[in-house]
């Protein structure tokens, strides 16, 4: 039979996180040992505190029926409390939406606030879904490209100039999945203040990784002057509490939108599941002690991958501040032969993950073909180990093949002398 789709699948592709997931399975199973630094997770398991409060709930034998769309009143008082606390925001439970993961506290709200042909700012590198949930909706996504010499920074001149009468929104991840960037207070100001000037642009704060940054600054876009009514916070506890099967994301936003937001899940999900709910509660009673640990691990784990790949020729880094992923340029390469030319960063990690058994995910589809996304939250053991394995099949690329960049790599060698 032949089917005919939707031009909203057709205009999508799937994400590629997953699909170089789904190869590196294939190829383990078929007895390969293949080191996996390709999804986006933590790899502690969720802290012990949280996994009974789901036990108790079960066993409780309460919480079985549909939970309210919006989600449980004292879950959304909690993270309305957190804010409060931590960045004295006044948000009251009215303005918080619990969703299936910020992925689809994300979804909901292009849905929400997006007619055909609305244009989005994405700014890249970005993450894979902010893209595709634009195109979802019917939205226009308008990239605008960070450079890696900038710590992949986007000036606010730049943003400006591509806002247009159709403009709704500005997206982004800070800090950021897949570069680690993190915009600082100044910086964030600078776009707060270009959006003053827009009274109809919102900002899509995608605050997901807000613990996991190493700089010394942590801000809430949504606290900066005049941004409170103008911004809608995304978060979750899949990463900071390492609760990604869980399910658990929300949106805080001004009551109108979580008023259609909440309109739209009571129709696309109900509402999230009663059990993660109560688990999620039980996360944000006893914060700190869990996520501080695991920030400390996640930062060595920084550190030692940022030593292990700047002593491999020809690969240029920007220093990721938070987050868990580091976004080199591997371009450099591009040109080689293995058994068939690297084009792209799409066959770069096809020959990595044949020929090292490595599997890390294109850069292309996080808007920039030049690199590639490596997620180091794994065991130092693992991180080294994948390391060692790049390194060599780079190495061999090098050395068998007659380099078009050679001059390129061997400048970008002495230029990341400064990192070790
Ligand atoms: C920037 C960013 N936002 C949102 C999400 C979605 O997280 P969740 O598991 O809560 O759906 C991710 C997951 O990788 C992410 O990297």
């Amino acid at each position: 039979m032949d089917i005919k789709f939707s031009s909203r699948v057709a205009s999508i592709e799937p994400s590629a996180t997953s699909g170089m997931t789904a190869k590196a399975e294939e190829l383990r199973t078929s007895g390969k040992d293949v080191l996996s630094l390709s999804q986006g997770e933590p790899d502690f398991p969720t802290p012990e505190f949280i996994a009974s409060a789901a036990k108790e709930t079960i066993d409780s034998g309460k919480f079985f029926s549909y939970p309210p769309s919006a989600g449980y009143l004292d879950l959304r008082q909690a993270i309305a409390n957190k804010y409060l606390s931590e960045y004295n925001l006044n948000y009251q439970p009215e303005n918080v939406v619990v969703t299936n993961g910020a992925k689809q506290a994300l979804s909901n709200l292009m849905l929400a606030v997006l007619d055909e042909g609305d244009e989005v700012i994405v700014l890249a590198p970005y993450w894979v879904s902010h893209f595709a949930q634009v195109k979802i909706a019917g939205g226009n996504p308008v990239v605008i490209k960070g450079k890696l010499e900038n710590g992949f920074k986007i000036e606010v001149g730049l943003i400006e100039k591509a806002i247009t009468p159709k403009t709704r929104a500005i997206v982004f991840s800070s800090p950021c999945n897949p570069t680690g960037l993190v915009y600082s207070n100044a910086e964030l100001r600078q776009i707060a203040n270009l959006v003053s000037r827009h009274p109809n642009l919102i900002v899509v704060a995608d605050e997901i990784y807000e613990h996991i940054n190493y700089t010394q600054e942590r801000t809430c876009f949504a606290s900066l002057p005049g941004m409170f009514d103008r911004t809608i916070t995304i978060n979750g506890f899949s990463k900071s509490f390492a609760m990604t099967g869980w399910r658990v994301g929300f949106l805080c936003a001004p009551g109108q939108i979580a008023r259609q937001v909440t309109k739209l899940q009571s129709h696309l999900s109900s509402a999230n599941c009663s059990i993660a709910q109560r688990a999620a509660l039980a996360a944000l009673s006893h914060q700190s002690g869990a996520i501080d640990y695991m920030v400390k691990e996640y930062k060595e784990r920084r550190d030692l991958i940022l030593s292990l790949l700047t002593a491999i020729e020809g690969v240029e880094i920007s220093k990721p501040q938070g987050a868990f992923y580091v976004f080199p340029d591997v371009s450099s390469y591009y040109g080689l032969h293995a058994l068939a030319e690297i084009r792209n960063s799409q066959d770069m990690c096809d020959y990595l993950l044949s020929e090292a058994h490595v599997s890390v995910v294109p850069g292309r589809a996080f808007g920039d073909d030049n690199c590639i996304r490596i997620s180091y939250a794994s065991s130092a053991e693992v991180i080294t180990a994948a390391m060692i394995r790049i390194k060599r099949a780079l190495e061999k690329l090098t050395l068998t093949t007659e380099s078009p960049n050679k001059n390129r790599i061997s400048a970008l060698n002495e230029n990341q002398e400064k990192w070790r």
